[in-house]
């Protein structure tokens, strides 16, 4: 099937972000937000042909784009679903694990694709440490340092009630949880700790966690919403046991690596804007191309280490992740896949 009309719902912070990386596709898109103002604004803005409804926009178009608040992802995207559309869902692909499986379980009935937008493993730098670690060459993953930070996100409130976006650990954390996934495969124990800021916010402002990979590899991740008025940065560390990937958005190499350039030796670094990268590859998916480097059953994994995150957090003691609740195996490089250098 040729996708030709894309239809964007949530016209917010990142449903634009995702219009002009559509745009770039040469797709015709569709918008609807909830809010009138943001409808009037993407369409003079933007061109997006604007709908007064949900049901009218899926109507018209070949896939739905879910760019909504954490908390209404699953609503959008089954709706669309049922009306037998094919569904591409911003990260988390929802606020619970029983959405997250019955979106899953929708799709797989309504014989349509779900994909989730977990961009990190798009962006060129982070893309050519997993093909580098894939290709076996920091030998097997043992220590793995994330960290993501910014000031604290003021759009419309919702971000700031932890039952609408999971706060900072199922917000910007996740991110990283995602990744250090696809670098180390499945997590069986996460511990986490926060600080909460005196005042009117009811969440925390700063996460660290801890995973224990399957693997035994451990990740130390940290998130923050308390770098104000600083720049957003992030920054991974992969430390194996034949060599070292490190990175961060505000140091010169960004990528640095022991031996030295060891990170090419994973393929070429693409400098395409990282949600054009994403769409083009659930696009082309949907079209019958190949699966995308990260799938709806990666997005429910992800979603299920960050809630585990946020009850250890809340109990202050480790949370095991028992396969039942961890039913899908990771896409990281297995022993066999791992070539000594
Ligand atoms: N991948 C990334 O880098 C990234 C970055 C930012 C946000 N996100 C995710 O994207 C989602 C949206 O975040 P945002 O920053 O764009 O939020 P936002 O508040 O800027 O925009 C959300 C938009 O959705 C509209 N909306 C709310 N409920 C709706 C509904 N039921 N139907 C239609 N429209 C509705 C709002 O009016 C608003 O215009 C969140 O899940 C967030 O976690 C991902």
């Amino acid at each position: 099937m040729k996708v030709s009309r894309v239809g964007v719902v949530g016209l917010g912070g990142i449903g634009r972000v995702h219009i002009a990386g559509l745009r770039r596709l040469g797709v015709q898109v569709h918008g609807y937000d909830d809010i009138p103002d943001a409808r009037s604004k993407a369409n003079e803005e933007l061109g997006v042909v604007v709908h007064p409804d949900l049901a009218s926009l899926i109507d018209a178009v070949d896939v739905v784009d879910v760019c909504t608040p954490t908390d209404t992802h699953a609503a959008a995207a089954l709706a669309a679903i049922r009306a037998g559309r094919s569904v591409i869902c911003e990260k988390p692909l929802a606020r619970t694990l029983g959405e997250a499986d019955a979106l899953i379980a929708a799709a797989d009935e309504a014989g349509v694709a779900l994909h989730v937008a977990h961009v990190v493993r798009f962006f060129p730098e982070y893309a050519a440490a997993r093909a580098a670690v894939a290709a076996g060459r920091i030998g097997q993953p043992g220590v793995l340092r994330l960290t993501r930070e910014g000031g604290m996100p003021n759009p419309n409130g919702w971000y700031h009630d932890v039952a609408r976006s999971a706060g900072i650990i199922g917000d910007v954390m996740i991110h990283d949880i995602d990744f250090a996934r696809w670098i180390a495969g499945d997590v069986v124990r996460v511990y986490a700790r926060t600080l909460r800021p005196a005042g009117p916010y009811n969440g925390a402002t700063h996460a660290y966690a801890l995973l224990t990979h399957a693997s035994g590899a451990i990740s130390h991740l940290t998130a923050s919403w308390a770098r104000t008025g600083a720049s957003f940065r992030t920054s991974f560390e992969f430390s194996g046991s034949q060599g070292m990937l490190d990175y961060a958005t505000d140091q010169r190499p960004l990528l640095r690596t022991a031996p030295p350039d060891l990170a090419h030796a994973g393929g070429p670094m693409l400098d395409e804007d990282p949600w054009a990268a994403e769409l083009r590859e659930f696009l082309a998916a949907i079209e019958g191309g190949p699966t995308p480097r990260v799938t709806a059953h990666d997005g429910r994994a992800a979603l299920a280490i960050a809630l585990a995150a946020l009850e250890s957090a809340e109990t202050g003691r480790a949370v095991d992740l028992p396969p039942a609740a961890n039913p899908f195996p990771g896409s990281a490089p297995s022993p066999a896949e791992v070539v000594s250098v």
